[in-house]
């Protein structure tokens, strides 16, 4: 592993997020359904995607969503989607990606960053968990709702 940077996209990057191939199983878990209902309310103008850069490849995708006007804590500093391509899992990428939000969010004057993910054994329940988010509550939808302190 070289050195790891978060990047914009461009036409470039955002085509190779795009062909990122996760392990068996782990597609399930990229969206949750809780977000799928939710996607109409984002803000366009709070969207924050980035890619993860190893040396010069994609390795990682993270999009953050930001609304401090959101009605919902959930929609207000929220991991909306990380994901880390099979062959670089377990190398640090996804704990530097969601340093990196939290970064980001703590810069947009939050105090406090939530994810949302569905329970499962190939989920990303213990990811998040030992990267600091705590459950807090579940979805209507019986997903975890996690909050990682700032
Ligand atoms: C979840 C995901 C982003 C983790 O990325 P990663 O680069 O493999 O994670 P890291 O290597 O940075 O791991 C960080 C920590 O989480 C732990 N961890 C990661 N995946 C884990 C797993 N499946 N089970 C247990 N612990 C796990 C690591 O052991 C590490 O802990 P440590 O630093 O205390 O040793 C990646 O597995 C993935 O892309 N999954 C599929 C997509 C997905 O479910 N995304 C989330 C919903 S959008």
């Amino acid at each position: 592993m070289g050195e790891l940077r978060l990047n914009e996209l461009n036409a470039e990057t955002i085509s190779a997020a795009n062909r990122l191939t996760l392990k068996p199983g782990q597609e399930d878990f990229l969206e949750p359904e809780t977000y799928t209902h939710a996607e109409q309310q984002l803000d366009p103008a709070g969207s924050w995607p980035r890619v993860i850069l190893d040396d010069d490849e994609v390795v990682g995708y993270i999009m953050g969503a930001f609304d401090e006007d959101a009605p919902e804590e959930f929609l207000r500093a929220a991991l909306w989607r990380v994901n880390v391509s099979a062959k670089a899992q377990g190398r640090g990428v996804g704990r530097f990606a969601v340093a990196a939000f939290a970064d980001e969010a703590r810069k947009r004057g939050y105090s406090r960053a939530t994810v949302v993910w569905a329970p499962g054994d190939a989920g990303p329940g213990a990811f998040f968990e030992s990267v600091g988010f705590r459950v807090i509550g579940q979805t209507p939808f019986g997903e975890n709702l996690g909050a990682l302190d700032l």
